[in-house]
């Protein structure tokens, strides 16, 4: 699971995604699909972005950004401001991507961006199968046996 932020031309912007896929490593590319319903879908285009990768214990933002309610009243999403795109605070993964092309998606548009910086911290994934939240165990993702 992902939030793909973004300033907009009035506001910023948060979108839960499970549509976070890699594309390229010649140049780094990587996609989003975003709904064509989403107050999202006309601002992110041509706009850099960033894509945060959710932790295993961070349910409430990833519902959060898919406009349901998650967090406490008191408790507002916390951005920091990345060079290219605004980045959640502790996210277990970030890519920040300047647009690289759009294509076609029927109802969704496929916004692929180049990566130019990526971090990422120890700690269990989110996922969503099944029509469910679930966690993909650390010690399962293989980064380590990757890099
Ligand atoms: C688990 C989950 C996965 C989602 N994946 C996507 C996605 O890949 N693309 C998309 O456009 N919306 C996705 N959504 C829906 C958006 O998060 C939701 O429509 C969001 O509120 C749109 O915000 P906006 O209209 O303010 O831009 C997903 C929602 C959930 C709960």
């Amino acid at each position: 699971m992902a939030v793909v932020g973004f300033d907009g031309a009035t506001k910023r912007h948060g979108i839960t995604v499970n549509s976070f896929t890699s594309v390229s490593l010649e140049p780094p590319l990587v996609l989003v699909s975003i709904a064509r319903s989403t107050r999202a879908h006309d601002e992110l285009a041509g706009r850099p972005f960033t894509v945060n990768v959710l932790g295993a214990e961070q349910v409430a933002l990833a519902l959060h950004f898919a406009g349901k309610p998650g967090l406490a009243s008191d408790e507002e999403p916390l951005w920091v401001e990345g060079p290219t795109a605004p980045r959640l605070t502790r996210p277990l993964a970030y890519f920040e991507c300047t647009p690289w092309a759009a294509y076609d998606g029927g109802d969704h548009t496929l916004y692929l961006g180049e990566v130019l910086d990526f971090g990422y911290r120890s700690g269990d994934a989110l996922a969503f199968q099944g029509g469910r939240f679930t966690a993909l165990r650390e010690d399962q993702l293989g980064v380590d046996d990757l890099l």
